[in-house]
């Protein structure tokens, strides 16, 4: 029996895009690009200030310690003086036509203020529920996450100095959704590759290396053996790095960058790694291990009509509710966020005061080895800004 799955919404969408978009003669091919001049500065923050001098940021809590880490940040931004107005939503998911849906309320709010801060959300289980992470990202096409892996000074991990920047495409490769079976016991799964999203991702990695101050940007691909999907990753990564000839590039086989930042990861300290959806996928999670595990990694989901930043932890139910948690993760994405927003003074200022924190070591949470209260750590954190 054959069973197959429609093409994912997103891959329609660049489908889509692609046909609607002009297009011009690329070097290795001739097949057709919706290439924007370098200057055109994809998923730009278009947000602005209220009448009261605030932007206002959509909060997805979350579930778990998510409530008690928002309060964190919260505390700490009203302290420095942020200027921005939180607007809480709820996304407990609904069924709408037999799949998991966000609430037309939560959707408005994103669309509105092009930007969340999201803590984790619990994945219901047997529901009929699909990941609402994956919803999210579905939902407001958020085609590159974004994964700064920095080491923490106080925090001793095997490697010290790491400081790399990995960008996921997030909504096709291996992770499009299109499987079926061929016959009983053989099954095949699509990777699809479009020149349209492979052209978005690569600009936003070039546009991010030059925001934050990175030289060189290098593509990690498999384009040895996935000749043709890699292939046209690969190819489309070398056009686009011919708008941007300040900055560096080069390419690099997975199995080798593996190899090579387990051993020492402060060569690509200079680089901003972009590749497709598995590999990002596989290899920010080996690159968080480097710097002590998931629960002092942020990220961004980043989209042209808005974006999301969230820590990669999960909702921790083992400890929610007990003021245990480790604001940290989160914090550290709603700099990013910040950052993404333009207000860089008090991005800047806060993320001193949680290395200042952090490295002093008085006010640790337990999974840091100290005995802080998630509150009394955020506490020393604003006095330090
Ligand atoms: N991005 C997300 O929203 C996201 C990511 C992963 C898992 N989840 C969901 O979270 C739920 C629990 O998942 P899990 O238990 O596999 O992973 P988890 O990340 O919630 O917990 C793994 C371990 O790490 C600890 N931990 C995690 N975050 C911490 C923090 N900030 N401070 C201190 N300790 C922390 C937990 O106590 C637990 O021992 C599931 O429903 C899962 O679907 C959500």
């Amino acid at each position: 029996m054959i069973s197959a799955r429609a093409f994912t919404l997103s891959s329609r969408k660049c489908f889509q895009k692609a046909a609607a978009t002009p297009f011009r003669t690329s070097p290795f091919s001739q097949i057709r690009t919706f290439a924007a001049p370098a200057q055109q500065q994809v998923a730009k923050f278009p947000g602005t200030k209220g009448p009261d001098g605030n932007y206002t940021v959509t909060l997805i809590e979350g579930d778990g310690i998510g409530p008690e880490i928002s309060q964190s940040v919260k505390d700490i931004f009203a302290a420095a003086k942020v200027p921005i107005k939180w607007e809480p939503v709820d996304v407990t998911p609904i069924l709408k036509d037999g799949k998991t849906a966000i609430p037309d309320d939560a959707i408005a709010s994103v669309k509105r203020n092009y930007v969340a801060l999201k803590g984790p959300l619990a994945t219901p289980i047997g529901k009929g529920h699909v990941s609402l992470n994956l919803t999210l990202r579905r939902t407001f096409n958020l085609f590159a996450n974004v994964r700064p892996c920095r080491s923490i000074a106080g925090y001793k991990t095997p490697y010290d100095n790491v400081d790399a920047v990995l960008i996921r495409e997030n909504t096709e490769g291996e992770y499009s959704g299109i499987e079926h079976v061929v016959v009983d016991g053989v099954v095949q799964s699509i990777k699809l590759i479009t020149r349209a999203a492979s052209e978005r991702v690569l600009r936003f990695a070039f546009q991010h290396a030059q925001s934050i101050g990175k030289k060189k940007v290098r593509v990690v691909h498999k384009a040895t053996i996935m000749k043709m999907s890699d292939g046209l990753f690969l190819r489309t990564a070398r056009d686009v790095a011919k708008e941007f000839p300040d900055i560096e590039f080069d390419e690099e086989l997975l199995d080798n960058t593996c190899l090579r930042v387990v051993t020492d990861p402060t060569p690509y300290n200079d680089k901003v790694l972009v590749m497709p959806n598995l590999y990002g996928d596989i290899l920010s999670d080996m690159c968080a291990g480097l710097i002590g595990g998931l629960g002092l990694t942020p990220s961004g989901n980043i989209g042209n009509e808005c974006s999301i930043f969230e820590a990669v932890h999960g909702s921790a139910p083992d400890i929610a509710g007990k003021a245990l948690a480790n604001p940290t993760a989160l914090l550290l994405s709603s700099i990013m966020m910040l950052q993404h927003m333009g207000l860089h003074s008090h991005a800047s200022n806060i993320q001193n005061a949680i290395f200042t924190t952090l490295a002093e070591g008085k006010a640790l949470t337990g999974d840091l080895g100290g005995n802080a209260k998630t509150h009394e750590y955020a506490n020393a954190i604003v006095s330090h800004l």
